[in-house]
């Protein structure tokens, strides 16, 4: 048998969207980086984002003012510090990340600033109109790209974290390009693999998002935190054999309205923001027309919109909707929610620090409460870059770098190569370009996956966006029976669908222990918040029952 390939660097970080590589930026300070991302760089969720950044860099705007949003579509489960660290650390971030190339939208000389759900001010940045995360990712992989510590590995896929014999960390992952397994030792790893929509029967995240990062932490013990909370976007595309294409909050947030399957608005009789409130708010709302209305969907209408403006302002989203025969300037859009975000994930500090010494987590992947139990729209973006670079600060001082690394600000600067430079600036890259994404939960192959198909359909049919005892109890039950054992070989797939199982289980058991409704998590039996018993937050460790903290 061959012996794994073994690599020695000073830092390793799991996935390469925003938390990852901001962080990796980091730690080039303090030593030698190596990247693992599953797919290619340039595939991550980060990189499908379309709505925006929110920061609180407008004439009219403060930062005080982003904060009380935040916690108002939290619904009392924001850490409070962890959302000023947010809101206060975000522009400086922002005005580094335009530094390093990024080009967001602007009406002359000024950055433009649109409006989504729950913002009591216009301060989401974009970028080629509702290409943000592509552009985003775009600046952050050549930057990265520049710097001689930081090595990219694609197509590596992370299975476990191990003890290291040096008394750091260690991780197992496949090399998808050798097909051999292969062995990292570090003083500290990231986690940053973002979300796990791909669980769910209707997602409008990327096919990588099966929850790998949460899972590979949880097995090695690692606890989880708020996993009941997922969030579902009102608005994705509801169309015949098209994907559930995400139909960002901003076309709402530039007058779009929502009509039910009569074409009556039904909003303003639900929340006086309207098409506007929370996420969590519009969803259910969208549910109860479907229902009354007896209809899969309602429809999105902008046809009360400037053409022109539309098809410049989300060239994107015109573009992907006309591959499936509808004109969003001039149709009615069939739209309905699909999961889009989870809020829990690995428990973390302000710095990143899982409950597992060594290991950090950051994005998406993680739970630092500042989501609390919903977030705001257009805060993950933001959330990646503050808390990717806040954990890769934390590394280094954790773990001093060894004495050949360089030190601040004597990086390498190097000009793009193949290799390492893996998502070239222009819009011809190998990574995919705006516009050219939609997510469907099936991944491309369309192989037969009948285990998969089955956590699916207990998740859609028990454990979606409205919730009670009975449904989530058989949802438990289901996903026990489900024959399921950790992979006996290093194949990618297997291993994308056993994270998924576990957490499928996790997310419906801390949605059974949550006896309230609170953001995203709405129960029908105990419909109203319980602050006394659950104004805290969900905490499950692999052995162990849910517990409050
Ligand atoms: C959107 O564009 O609506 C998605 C942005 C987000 O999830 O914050």
């Amino acid at each position: 048998m061959q012996e794994p390939e073994r690599i020695s660097v000073d830092y390793a970080v799991v996935g390469a969207g925003v938390a990852g590589l901001r962080a990796a930026i980091e730690l080039a300070r303090g030593g030698r980086v190596l990247v693992l991302a599953k797919g290619n760089f340039g595939e991550s969720a980060t990189a499908v984002a379309q709505g925006g950044i929110a920061a609180a860099l407008s004439d009219e705007d403060e930062i005080s003012l982003h904060e009380q949003d935040t916690i108002r579509a939290g619904d009392g489960l924001c850490n409070p510090q962890a959302v000023h660290v947010l809101v206060e650390e975000g522009p400086q971030y922002i005005q580094e990340l335009i530094g390093w190339g990024t080009q967001f939208d602007r009406t002359g000389t000024k950055l433009a600033f649109t409006r989504e759900g729950a913002h009591s001010r216009s301060r989401i940045l974009h970028a080629h109109g509702d290409s943000t995360g592509w552009e985003i990712s775009r600046a952050l992989i050549a930057k990265a790209a520049t710097i001689d510590e930081i090595e990219m590995r694609p197509q590596s896929f992370t299975i476990e974290i191990e003890s290291s014999e040096a008394g750091g960390v260690g991780l197992r992952f496949l090399n998808e390009r050798s097909g051999r397994v292969a062995r990292v030792e570090c003083r500290a790893a990231l986690l940053a693999t973002g979300g796990l929509g791909q669980m769910y029967p209707e997602t409008t995240n990327p096919f990588s998002a099966t929850g790998d990062g949460m899972a590979v932490g949880f097995r090695a013990g690692a606890a989880l935190s708020d996993m009941e909370f997922i969030q579902f976007h009102p608005t994705a595309l509801a169309a015949p054999k098209a994907p559930p294409f995400l139909l960002s909050e901003a076309l709402r947030g530039e007058g779009g309205v929502l009509r039910n399957a009569m074409l009556e608005r039904f909003m303003p009789h639900y929340h006086e923001g309207a098409e506007l409130a929370p996420r969590d708010v519009v969803s259910r709302a969208i549910v109860s027309e479907m229902k009354r209305t007896r209809s899969t969907y309602v429809y999105l209408d902008l046809t009360g919109l400037n053409e022109e403006y539309v098809k410049k302002r989300f060239p994107r989203i015109y573009s992907t909707c006309l591959t499936y025969g509808i004109d969003i300037t001039a149709d009615m859009i069939p739209v309905r929610p699909a999961a889009h975000y989870a809020m829990g994930g690995l428990k973390t500090d302000l710095a990143g620090r899982t409950t597992l010494a060594g290991i950090y987590a950051a994005g998406e992947v993680a739970a630092t409460g500042v989501h609390g139990a919903n977030r705001l729209a257009s805060n993950s973006l933001l959330e990646g870059l503050v808390f990717g670079a806040r954990a890769g600060k934390a590394m280094i001082e954790d773990s001093p770098a060894s004495h050949g690394a360089r030190k601040q600000g004597a990086r390498g600067h190097k000009p793009g190569t193949k290799q390492n430079h893996p998502h070239s600036t222009s819009h011809t890259s190998d990574g995919p370009a705006p516009g050219s994404s939609s997510h469907p939960a099936h991944g491309p192959d369309e192989k037969p996956e009948p285990t998969l198909d089955k956590i699916r359909e207990i998740l859609g049919i028990h454990v979606g966006i409205l919730r009670e005892r009975k449904e989530l109890t058989q949802a438990i039950q289901q996903l026990d029976a489900v024959e399921m054992t950790a992979p006996h070989r290093p194949e990618r797939r297997a291993w994308e669908i056993y994270n998924m199982w576990a957490l499928a289980r996790v997310v419906a058991r801390s949605a059974l222990a949550r006896e309230e409704s609170r953001g995203s998590h709405y129960r029908s039996d105990f419909p109203y918040h319980d602050d006394e018993k659950f104004a805290c937050h969900s905490v499950v460790t692999r052995e162990g029952p849910v517990r409050f903290e």
